[in-house]
């Protein structure tokens, strides 16, 4: 096996701090882990000698030169996993102008310029895989509070099926995962005392190993994954 370039933006905690310690088991991955903590990714993978961590800010104006300049070093890439994720429950007449664009920014808006910027290094069969949530799933249940979070994971979904069509002349998979609920400090958050059915760890091992294998039967897909929400 010939190693793998895989990159995992929103790696600081939660999904994604499980999503680096799951594949950097494999010695042949070399794994880079964005977020803004640097420190906690640093303390977090200290023992892991085939992870880098760089501090990326996905709400900074300069996000897409910064990104630029952190992956030059790389020659190609061949997994690119968008994790990070905001969410404000909130009822949506109280939410404020910058509490909807940060949501905006960081669950969609970034992931045009973080796409943007890495696409010059896809490897031939490039993987790139969109985290979502079952909230900006098509018929779903929805959640009261959830407006801000919810509309741009869906459009996070449209944009995978757009990638698809457009750049359907290579082998690239562009695909998305709509998580239902998984136990991580973002859910806490958003929902006190609620017990999701599966853990970080156990959310990041589907992950992990549908980013390693999945591009080979699945494109343009948006796919639910949860056991929790109809
Ligand atoms: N947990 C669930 O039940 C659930 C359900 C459905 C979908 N999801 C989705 O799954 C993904 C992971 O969720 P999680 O529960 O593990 O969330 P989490 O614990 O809140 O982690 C979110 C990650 O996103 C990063 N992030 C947030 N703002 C950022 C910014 N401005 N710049 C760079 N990185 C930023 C955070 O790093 P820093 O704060 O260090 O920057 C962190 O590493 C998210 O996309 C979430 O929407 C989760």
């Amino acid at each position: 096996m010939t190693t793998k370039n895989i990159l995992i933006i929103g790696a600081s905690r939660g999904i994604g701090a499980e999503l680096v310690k799951n594949l950097a088991q494999n010695e042949q991955h070399q794994i880079w882990a964005f977020s803004r903590n640097l420190k906690a990714m640093e303390d977090n993978f200290s023992a892991l000698r085939n992870v880098k961590s760089f501090a990326l800010d996905l709400n900074a104006a300069d996000v897409k030169n910064t990104f630029s300049s952190q992956i030059e070093e790389i020659e190609s890439i061949d997994i690119l996993i968008y994790n990070a994720g905001f969410l404000v429950n909130k009822p949506f007449i109280e939410l404020t102008r910058e509490e909807i664009q940060t949501s905006y920014q960081i669950n969609v808006l970034s992931a045009f310029e973080i796409f943007q910027a890495a696409m010059p290094k896809f490897s031939e069969k490039a993987h790139i895989v969109s985290i979502s949530s079952m909230g900006g799933f098509q018929g779903t249940m929805k959640f009261g509070g959830l407006s801000s979070y919810s509309t741009p994971k869906a459009a996070l979904v449209s944009l995978t099926e757009l990638l698809a069509e457009e750049f359907k002349d290579t082998q690239w998979a562009f695909n998305c995962l709509a998580l239902g609920a998984a136990q991580t400090e973002m859910l806490e958050a958003a929902f006190p005392g609620y017990q999701a059915p599966v853990s970080a760890a156990e959310m990041a091992e589907f992950i992990a190993d549908f980013s390693l294998n999945a591009n080979r039967f699945i494109r343009g897909k948006a796919l639910p994954v949860s056991l929790s929400t109809p």
